[in-house]
C-alpha cells in the first residue's frame, strides 16, 4: 500500500512541499503519496488525528501550527525541544514523533549549498521569532567566532541568548547598539519581507561581509537584499535552498533514503533582481 504524508498548515495553497516531497519520492523511487491539508484553527488537533487514522505516516507542519504540532507530540526530539516548535511529525504505532529541520536545512544550505563555512565567523541573526528560534542552535553548533542576534524588541533577544548561551558564544542587542559593528554572514529572520519592510540594520553591518541571506524565499531581491548588494556582499541568497534542505531532512527521517537538492533547487530558484 501507498504510505500517506502530507503538509499541513493555514493557508496551504502556496506551499511548495507536495512538489518537493513528489520529485523526491520519484528520485528515489520511494511508493509514497504527498499532499497538502488546510488545518482548521479550530480543530487542527482532530485534523491530525484524522490524517493519522486514515493511514498517514508523517506530515510537515508549517505557519500557524507549529506550535500546536510541538504539544500534541508524545515525543519531542532534541532540535523540536530547544526550539520550542515542529516542522514534522512521524506516526509510529501510538506514538507522534515531533523534530524540526528548520536549522538544520538552513545551516546545510548555507555550508553544502553556498559553500560558505559558519566556523570562526562572525553572525548576525535578525529577528527573535519563531524562524530565529529555530537557527540559533544549529548555528552555534558550527561554532561561529559569535552569533549576534539583533531585535526590534531587546527583551526578546535577551531571552533568547540566555536561553542558548550553554551552546555557544551569543549575544543579544537592539539595531542601535550596531553602529560600527561588521559581520561576515547576515541572515535576515524577521518578517519584515513578507511586507517588503527593511529592518533598521546599518548598512555597515555587512562591510567585508561573505554572504547576506533571506529567510523568505521567493520575493526576488527584498529590500534586505538590496541593502546588501548595495553593500558590496558578494553572495545574496534567499530561503529556497533551506526550504529544500529541510525537506530532504524530513525526507531522511521518514524514509530513512536522502535525496538530492541541487537540481531541485535550482529548478525552484526565482532570480535575486
Ligand atoms: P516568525 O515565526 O516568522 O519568526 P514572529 O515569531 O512573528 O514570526 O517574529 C517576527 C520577527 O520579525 C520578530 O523578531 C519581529 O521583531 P519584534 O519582536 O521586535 O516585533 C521581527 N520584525 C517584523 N517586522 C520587522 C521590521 N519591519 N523590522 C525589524 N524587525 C521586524
Amino acid at each position: 500500500m501507498t504510505d500517506r504524508y502530507a503538509v499541513i498548515g493555514n493557508p496551504i495553497g502556496h506551499s511548495k512541499s507536495p512538489l518537493i516531497h513528489g520529485s523526491f519520492a520519484t528520485q528515489t523511487q520511494q511508493d509514497l503519496d504527498y499532499t497538502a491539508i488546510e488545518g482548521r484553527l479550530d480543530a487542527f488537533e482532530a485534523d491530525v488525528r484524522a490524517f493519522r487514522s486514515a493511514g498517514g505516516k508523517g506530515l510537515n507542519v508549517t505557519a500557524p501550527f507549529k506550535l500546536r504540532a510541538f504539544e500534541l507530540a508524545t515525543d519531542r526530539l532534541e532540535r523540536a525541544r530547544l526550539a520550542g516548535a515542529t516542522n514534522a511529525l512521524k506516526f509510529e504505532g501510538d506514538r507522534i514523533l515531533a523534530d524540526n529541520f528548520d536549522g538544520v536545512g538552513l545551516v546545510n544550505d548555507i555550508q553544502r549549498n553556498l559553500g560558505v563555512e559558519l566556523a570562526g565567523r562572525r553572525v548576525l541573526l535578525l529577528g527573535a521569532g519563531g524562524a530565529a528560534r529555530g537557527a540559533m542552535l544549529p548555528f552555534l553548533a558550527q561554532r561561529p567566532a559569535t552569533l549576534v542576534v539583533v531585535n526590534r524588541s531587546i527583551e526578546k533577544a535577551r531571552a533568547l541568548a540566555r536561553e542558548t548561551a550553554p551552546a555557544g558564544p551569543v549575544m543579544a542587542c537592539g539595531f542601535g547598539d550596531l553602529a560600527g559593528e561588521r559581520f561576515d554572514v547576515v541572515i535576515n529572520a524577521t518578517s519584515a519581507s513578507l511586507r517588503a519592510e527593511l529592518p533598521p540594520l546599518p548598512a555597515e553591518a555587512f562591510g567585508g561581509a561573505t554572504l547576506a541571506y533571506e529567510l523568505a524565499y521567493g520575493k526576488g531581491l527584498t529590500p534586505f537584499l538590496r541593502v546588501a548588494q548595495n553593500a558590496g556582499v558578494p553572495r545574496l541568497a534567499d530561503g529556497v535552498g533551506m526550504l529544500v534542505e529541510q525537506a530532504a531532512e524530513a525526507f531522511v527521517w521518514w524514509r530513512g533514503v536522502r535525496p538530492q537538492t541541487q537540481g531541485l533547487i535550482r529548478q525552484l530558484t526565482v532570480p535575486l533582481t
